[in-house]
């Protein structure tokens, strides 16, 4: 019984962990949270990782504990990511969609907070219809394509999903296979700068430089009502993004932050102005 509640704990812990959870904290809050001793806790956590229910991390010599991402697993109100292997029973919430994702080399298999809150802002800009259905999409550094599938997946009629690295380029391809989506995701290696088209939707996942860098091109790469999602920064990155990009008609519309990364929502329109 206390072996059920403790897994369910632990689960639950390092669901709703707002930063990574070491190994040595886990077991010390559960230790005290249970009064048990802390070899109790280690057996749980050996099970745990034996189930595939939660995996271990090195960050810089300390053991980090995470949920291991080879389950399904609901990352948003609509958005089920599923790893290659898992077969899911059911969708969820009305709406919902199933997002797969096989395991590769590529960044963007669910297991990074940056990834899951982008698809959390997309999820929740569709809902509140800053994005609109059928909206043309534009994926910057797709890696495994995540991003590109699930914006198409919630609505958007096509995506460009680029990418400079050629491992991340095939594992994209793969994925929007995987997906059915060949018709409707083109993955390439094209320079953003070099664009000609413009778009309803850009998402990226990028470092704050690369962003800032951006400001120009994303201005001219987006139409006068545009949403733009980002992750891949650090919460105190957020106001130097939002002040930056202000200048190009964006305001941000969605934010949250999770394990030391943000994600911000951005939209313009025409009407304001
Ligand atoms: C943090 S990963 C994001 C992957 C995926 N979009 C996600 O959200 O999980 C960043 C990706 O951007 C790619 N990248 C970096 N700079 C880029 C650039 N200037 N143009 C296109 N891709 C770029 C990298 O190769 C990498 O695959």
């Amino acid at each position: 019984m206390v072996a059920k509640s403790l897994d369910r704990f632990i689960l639950a812990y390092l669901e709703e962990a707002t930063t990574k959870v070491s190994a040595a904290d886990l077991i010390r809050i559960c230790a005290q949270t249970f009064q048990i001793h802390r070899s109790s806790v280690k057996r749980a956590l050996r099970r745990l990782a034996a189930d595939q229910r939660i995996q271990y991390t090195n960050l810089f010599g300390g053991t980090q504990v995470d949920l291991a991402w080879s389950r399904p697993r609901q990352v948003s109100p609509r958005i089920l990511l599923c790893p290659e292997e898992s077969v899911p029973k059911a969708c969820g919430a009305p709406g919902a969609v199933v997002l797969r994702i096989a395991g590769g080399a590529a960044f963007g298999a669910g297991d990074h907070p940056t990834t899951r809150l982008a698809l959390q802002a997309l999820d929740a800009m569709f809902a509140e219809k800053r994005i609109s259905q059928g909206a043309t999409a534009l994926d910057i550094g797709t890696g495994s394509g995540v991003l590109a599938i699930g914006a198409v997946l919630l609505g958007a009629d096509t995506a460009l999903a680029l990418d400079i690295d050629p491992c991340a380029l095939w594992e994209a391809r793969g994925n929007v296979a995987f997906n059915d989506l060949t018709t409707r995701i083109r993955v390439g290696d094209d320079a953003v700068e070099d664009l000609a088209q413009t778009f309803d939707l850009v998402l990226a996942n990028l470092r704050l430089p690369t962003l800032l860098r951006l400001a120009s091109t994303m201005s001219r790469l987006i139409n006068r009502d545009a949403s733009v999602v980002v992750s891949g920064i650090r919460p105190e990155e957020t106001a130097d993004l939002v002040k930056c990009w202000s200048d190009i008609g964006l305001q941000p519309c969605w934010m949250d932050s999770c394990q030391g990364w943000a994600g911000i929502g951005f939209y313009r329109s025409s009407r304001m102005g």
